[in-house]
């Protein structure tokens, strides 16, 4: 019903005060449609802008992965310190509960095994069972110089078409085969391949030097991927390199679920990534007992 008494007060409507229009901060995002932007606003914290995505996602091409042999067990006691879980529609719908309320960036590309050419992949999920999921943003895996490259940018341009009819953010994976090199030239061309052709953030590998010159050149948040697992102290660091040389953020799964104190390693990885903690003493704080078991 109208104000028919006029009770409020002029100055409440702030004449001489600007509204302003206020982006989720972080970069390239700026002209996206509200819903991506809040989508995205739950994967990168907005205190820090940046992310610590726990990834588990693995499952889809090489099986019941070390370390992922029962999700329940392993995975869902660490979801409180994830800002955001990577993972297949199929463990999201048996496994991990909803009550968790951990953003979920959604596998949506499959379909070779570890057996054969991983660069053959389709689309593997509906941009409509993935909005019915709540996922945050979908993912797909990018093979820029591979068999199946064209196919695999297919995907990506496909699903990043369907992501903007439903707000639904896409996180390009920039895939290296066996016989490429992961160097600062590759990654540059895979990474801006993957933002042009519209993914609204990238995963990609730790190069050096100058990984500093591929954050440079994605218009997009790069997150930077964690692969084999490595010592503790040098997972850390190469955290703390990629975040300080222009990352926004980490998708890490064996460096975290196949340490022997997964808890304390990512709440370690947390502190590089959300407090700018140095590796060594990130490190120390890995290796301190926790009051709970880690
Ligand atoms: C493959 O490329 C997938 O994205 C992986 O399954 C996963 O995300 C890799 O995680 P990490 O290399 O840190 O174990």
């Amino acid at each position: 019903m109208p104000d028919l008494e006029d009770l409020t007060e002029g100055a409440r409507f702030a004449a001489s005060v600007p509204a302003r229009p206020e982006a989720f901060p972080i970069k390239g995002c700026g002209a996206l449609d509200w819903g991506m932007q809040s989508r995205l606003a739950r994967i990168f914290r907005p205190a820090t802008r940046r992310t610590v995505m726990l990834a588990i996602d693995h499952g889809y091409f090489q099986g019941p992965t070390t370390g992922l042999e029962r999700v329940d067990l392993s995975i869902v006691p660490l979801l409180p310190y994830a800002d955001a879980l990577m993972t297949t529609r199929g463990m999201v719908r048996s496994t991990i509960p909803p009550a968790a309320g951990t953003p979920i960036v959604l596998r949506a590309s499959g379909g070779p095994s570890m057996l054969r050419d991983l660069s053959n992949e389709q689309i593997a999920v509906s941009m409509e069972d993935a909005v019915r999921i709540n996922a945050c943003a979908v993912a797909v895996q990018v093979f820029i110089g591979g068999e199946y490259e064209t196919q695999s940018v297919r995907n990506m341009t496909r699903l990043v078409d369907a992501g903007q009819r439903y707000g639904v953010p896409v996180l390009a994976v920039t895939a290296v085969g066996r016989e490429l090199t992961r160097d600062a030239r590759y990654l540059r061309l895979a990474t801006r391949i993957c933002a042009e052709l519209g993914a609204h953030f990238v995963k990609t590998y730790y190069c050096e030097p100058d990984f500093g010159t591929v954050a440079a050149a994605c218009p997009v948040p790069l997150v930077m991927a964690g692969g084999k697992k490595l010592p503790e102290l040098d997972a850390l660091t190469m955290a703390y390199r990629a975040i300080d040389e222009g990352a926004a953020g980490v998708d890490m799964g064996r460096n975290i679920f196949q340490s022997d104190r997964p808890a304390a390693m990512i709440r370690a990885v947390g502190a590089v990534v959300h407090e700018s903690l140095k590796p060594q003493a990130a490190y120390d704080q890995f290796l301190r007992p926790s009051p709970r078991s880690a």
